[in-house]
Order: C-alpha cells, then sequence, then structure tokens
C-alpha cells in the first residue's frame, strides 16, 4: 500500500506558529502532526509515502528523512513549482502512486492536519468490499449548516455534496481522509484542482464514491481552537497521565502530556487537557490548563496560562496571566505581570506592557 498526504498548503489560520514551520511539522501531542499519520498508516503495512509540498521544502526534507529513519519507510517529497491544490499532486505522483499503469493499485490520500483514531484497516476493508474507485471518510457535526455536507445512500454510495444546507439533509462532513483505486488517476490531470469542488461531485454522479463514518473523535486542527479542542479529545481517547517522576511538589488535574525532559518546580497546578512539550521549564506557582506549551520555553513562577498556545522557546515572566486563546509565535519574550487575554503574538517579539485589546496582533 501506498499513501500521498497533501502538507502543501499555506496554513495560515495556524500563524503565528507556522510562521516558523510548515503546519506537518508543528507537534501537536509533542509529535510533529505528520508524524501522528504515518504512524498510522505504517500499521496497516503502508511502505511508501508521497509528500506532497508546494513550500518550505527544507522543513518537510528534514522531518522527511527523521521519520522515514524512525519508522523504516520509504517517504519521497513531490515538490510543486505551483501550488497543484487538493487534486493535482495525486496526478503529479503518478508515477508513484502507479509504477506500472497495467496494474491496478491501490493508495490512501490524507489533509495534512487531521486528527482521529485513524481507520486505515476499516477503510482498506470498506473500499474492497465495493469496489468502487473511491472510499472517504465521513464525520458526524452537530450543527450541519455550517459545513459542506456529504449525502449517502444506505448502500453508502456518495450522490450528493451540499454547501451549508439550510434544511437538515445529512450531518456528514468529508474528515479528509480518502482511499482510492488507481483508475481514479485517469480522472484527475497535473494542474491546480481542487479534489472537493471538482473531482468528487464527478465521481459522486458516476456512483464511484462511496462513504464509510468514521465512529470516534475527529478534528481537523489547522486553526489554534480546533487545535486546542482536538488536544482535549486525543487526550481523553489516549488517557494520558502524567509521568510519575513529575509527581513530586505539584498538582495534575484530568488529562495531561508532559514530555519527560520538561522540568516541573514545586506548587504548580497542571490540567486538564495540558501538553508541555520538551525542554520546558514551569516555575513554581504556576497554574496551567487547556493549553499546549512547546519545546524549549519557560513559564515564570506564579503565572496562569489558561486556553492558549505557548510557542518554541519563549520566555514568560513571572505572575504573567495569558488567556483566551492567545498564541505566542517562536521565541516570544514577555515580562513580568503582563496580561494578555485574546492575543496574537508574532515569533521573536519582546513584550514589556499587557495587552487587553480582544483579537490584538502585535507585530
Ligand atoms: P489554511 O491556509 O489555514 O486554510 O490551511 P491550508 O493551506 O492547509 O488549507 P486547507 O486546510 O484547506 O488544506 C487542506 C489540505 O490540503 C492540507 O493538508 C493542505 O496542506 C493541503 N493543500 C492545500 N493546498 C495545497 C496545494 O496547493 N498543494 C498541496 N500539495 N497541498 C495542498
Amino acid at each position: 500500500m501506498k499513501a500521498l498526504i497533501l502538507v502543501g498548503g499555506y496554513g495560515t489560520r495556524l500563524r503565528p506558529l507556522t510562521f516558523s514551520c510548515p503546519k506537518p511539522c508543528v507537534e501537536f501531542a509533542n509529535k510533529p502532526i505528520l508524524e501522528h499519520q504515518l504512524a498510522a498508516l505504517v500499521k496497516v503495512g503502508v511502505t511508501d509515502v508521497v509528500l506532497a509540498i508546494a513550500y518550505q521544502p527544507e522543513a518537510m526534507h528534514e522531518l522527511q528523512s527523521k521519520l522515514s529513519a524512525k519508522y523504516n519507510i520509504n517517504i519521497i517529497c513531490s515538490q510543486e513549482t505551483t501550488p497543484l491544490g487538493t487534486a493535482g499532486p495525486i496526478a503529479a505522483a503518478r508515477h508513484i502512486l502507479q509504477p506500472n499503469p497495467d496494474e491496478k493499485t491501490y493508495f490512501f490520500v490524507l489533509n495534512s492536519d487531521v486528527i482521529c483514531d485513524y481507520p486505515f484497516q476499516e477503510m482498506i476493508d470498506f473500499h474492497k468490499a465495493h469496489g468502487k474507485q473511491g472510499t472517504l471518510v465521513v464525520t458526524p457535526v452537530d450543527d450541519p449548516s455550517k459545513y459542506g455536507v456529504v449525502v449517502s445512500s444506505e448502500q453508502h454510495e456518495i450522490l450528493s455534496f451540499v454547501e451549508k444546507p439550510k434544511k437538515f439533509i445529512s450531518n456528514k462532513i468529508n474528515a479528509g481522509l480518502y482511499l482510492f483505486t488507481s483508475t481514479v488517476l485517469d480522472r484527475i490531470e497535473n494542474k491546480p484542482t481542487s479534489i472537493e469542488r471538482e473531482i468528487f461531485p464527478i465521481m459522486a454522479k458516476d456512483r464511484e464514491l462511496c462513504s464509510l463514518t468514521l465512529k470516534g473523535f475527529w478534528m481537523d486542527i489547522g486553526q489554534p481552537k480546533d487545535f486546542l479542542a482536538g488536544l482535549e479529545l486525543y487526550l481523553n481517547f489516549l488517557s494520558t497521565k502524567s509521568p510519575e517522576s513529575l509527581i513530586k511538589g505539584s498538582k495534575y488535574l484530568g488529562d495531561v502530556l508532559i514530555d519527560e525532559s520538561a522540568i516541573i518546580e514545586d506548587g504548580c497546578l497542571i490540567g486538564p487537557n495540558v501538553c508541555i512539550g520538551p525542554g520546558v521549564k514551569i516555575e513554581s506557582g504556576t497554574r496551567i490548563a487547556s493549553s499546549v506549551i512547546l519545546a524549549g520555553s519557560t513559564i515564570g513562577a506564579h503565572s496562569w496560562i489558561r486556553g492558549s498556545i505557548i510557542g518554541w522557546r519563549c520566555r514568560i515572566g513571572r505572575w504573567v496571566r495569558i488567556e483566551g486563546l492567545t498564541v505566542l509565535g517562536e521565541n516570544v519574550q514577555v515580562k513580568d505581570e503582563v496580561c494578555f487575554n485574546e492575543i496574537i503574538v508574532l515569533p521573536h517579539k519582546e513584550v514589556k506592557e499587557s495587552e487587553m485589546v480582544k483579537g490584538k496582533i502585535l507585530l
């Protein structure tokens, strides 16, 4: 089995983190987002993975060699000179996905920012059983009127895609995980093309696309709010607890994931739904809830971090209060006693004053 992962988006909604590296390299639960998918693909026997890259190739190449050695698989980068959208990259990698044009192959195509309990084996079994060209995983949502929904027959054949339906027609949306038979390649050209808007509707008309409903949790973690919501779902799913070695003078609540190399001083209260990366130092008496602290950052004593993301190698002073979906880019320095509520801070910035105008971006 082979797979192609679409890693070529600009990731604008996850800025300022994606100013420092492409979205698939950002760590989710202490592993690059891409690694979650790779690890699950390897489990079902995938041996060759194509990374469809459109920009920031250096960072992707570094991750490619690291993960290829770690999982002992062949990872090939397919570099686009102009972004080819979500379908064009599949045609561009045709020679890898189907090396012998006379031989039928099967391959996965994945969006790079989806977190779930990947149902890859179920997809293989379902795809082989229905025998059509494509399988598209769908996931139920609470408010379908905000999304493009997928309408399927009782036999799971996709009949249509309806954008933001006013009346209830389906509550299933595209989960960004596909499995194709190589005959699908005859439908796609090597030019900028959207799989969702230009390929899937025609496949549905030809009754060549079936839907598989995801049973567990799902989240597109491509923006800060969903990144944190996805972390909560993921940690709940794993039922993570802090390493015993850390439980000394601090308290932990609910699900927390803390890298073994992090230092948590005495008198802190951490959790629920917190992820602390490698090399992070949390000084004494600090409270952290529903937040991510990325690698190498220091949080000063008696600070309060809630519902926020602290980027790599930040230095947060003492008695600092950060909340309300604040996101700090890489290497931000925050002085003692500063307060942030719903603030975005771009990388390499030094902040000396509090900023309480919600939604403000500090350049
Ligand atoms: P935003 O800029 O925040 O919308 O993020 P994004 O650029 O990742 O866009 P979106 O989440 O809609 O993209 C869905 C998937 O397709 C992601 O995995 C992207 O990396 C990928 N993608 C989007 N455009 C391209 C492209 O032109 N080429 C490649 N190779 N992948 C793409």
